[in-house]
């Protein structure tokens, strides 16, 4: 039942703040701080010094985000592969001691092969999955919910939030079970991803901003999405988002890959989206966004109060979100892309919640 929503698509955007502070609760102990695995759930981080992750389209972005949560915050090495590689590319799979694998659906076939292809080959396994009772969340040694609820929209939209909730909220737990984290800092961090309900309804405020900048997106045929860090994976999934429901063709790359290839792509008819959280790597994606604007193309800037203040170059459109930490920015910078592609595609007239050619659960190869 949509009840008073248009689509499910808008449904599920809303309900991120309920359904990512479930999933957040499942993984932290609210009242202590303390960063913990839910219900019966056996995985013990403490010995694992490697590992391979895999998933295919937005779980993929989930998983990729994930690697930038694992590395840092644990100092876990992450191999990473979507799955439909991962599971022909001969990896000789040394030295990993755990395949962690995201699923919102938990059938996806190529997600469930790689899982069977990773047991044969005797490594131990983990799956962050949306549906308990799947085949992913039976076949995996460790199930890991996410408590995201049924998502019908085709779009992944609260799934992924709630992925990346679990990601980083695990990522934490095993900085602490490998000794990388201390109390305090787990108390921080914690403290930091308790805020995640309230930002993102933050980010709804700035929907009517998104609807204006959304209806001029439906004169391009093209668009670019820049990030870099745990933004990266940001602009492939925004990118992915507006493709898959718009049919406008947009394209996600590293900030820094810019001058390597797609730079040749800018003039004044391409809007380019830049998310740019004032992080440790702001200045440089800002002047990777100088490029851009050297060129006349059109930035959609996405940041936060200290970034707008600080963006050398007048944007086209700014979103500002609140400043933030950093554990925060990819769960909350996920939903002004998805609101920007809904918008986008209601102002298109597209079958929003079924676009063409694609189904909520590919089972086939
Ligand atoms: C994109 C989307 C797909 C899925 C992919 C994996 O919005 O929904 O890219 O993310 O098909 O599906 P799951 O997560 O069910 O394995």
């Amino acid at each position: 039942d949509k009840g008073n929503y248009r689509h499910f698509m808008q449904k599920e955007i809303y309900e991120q703040p309920e359904v990512v502070g479930h999933t957040l609760g499942a993984y932290v102990d609210m009242t202590s701080g303390r960063s913990r695995l839910p219900g019966e759930v056996a995985l013990d981080f403490g010995a694992v010094r490697r590992m391979a992750l895999s998933a295919c389209g937005t779980g993929y972005y989930a998983a990729l985000t994930g690697r930038y949560f694992f590395e840092r915050y644990a100092r876990i090495a992450c191999d990473l592969d979507v799955a439909s590689e991962f599971r022909y590319r001969e990896s000789p799979l040394d030295g990993v001691d755990l395949a962690l694998f995201v699923s919102q659906s938990g059938e996806t076939a190529d997600t469930l092969a790689s899982l069977r292809y990773a047991k044969a080959a005797g490594l131990k396994t983990a799956a962050i999955v949306n549906v308990p009772e799947s085949t992913i969340a039976r076949e995996a040694d460790a199930a890991l919910p996410t408590l995201a609820g049924p998502e019908i929209g085709v779009a992944s939209t609260k799934a992924f939030t709630c992925q990346l909730t679990a990601l980083a909220a695990l990522s934490v737990r095993a900085g602490v079970e490998r000794g990388r984290i201390s109390g305090a800092e787990e108390a921080e961090l914690t403290r930091a991803l308790s805020e995640a309900p309230r930002m993102i309804a933050e980010a709804f405020k700035l929907e009517s901003q998104i609807e204006a900048i959304a209806r001029e997106m439906t004169t391009h045929r093209h668009a670019l999405f820049l990030g870099r860090g745990s933004s990266f994976p940001l602009a492939l999934e925004g990118a992915l988002k507006l493709k898959e429901i718009s049919y406008i063709h947009a394209e996600g790359y590293a900030a820094g890959e810019l001058k390597h290839g797609p730079i040749a792509l800018i003039d004044e008819t391409m809007p380019v989206i830049v998310i740019a959280p004032y992080d440790g790597v702001f200045e440089k994606t800002v002047s990777n966004m100088q490029e851009v604007a050297a060129r006349g193309g059109r930035i959609i800037l996405v940041t936060d109060e200290k970034g707008a203040k600080a963006a050398p170059v007048a944007a086209a459109a700014t979103l500002v979100l609140p400043d933030m930490p950093e554990i925060l920015t990819p769960i909350v910078y996920a939903v002004p892309l998805q609101m920007l592609a809904y918008h986008t595609a209601v102002h298109m007239g597209t079958d929003v919640d079924q676009p063409r050619n694609l189904a909520k659960s590919v089972t086939v190869e």
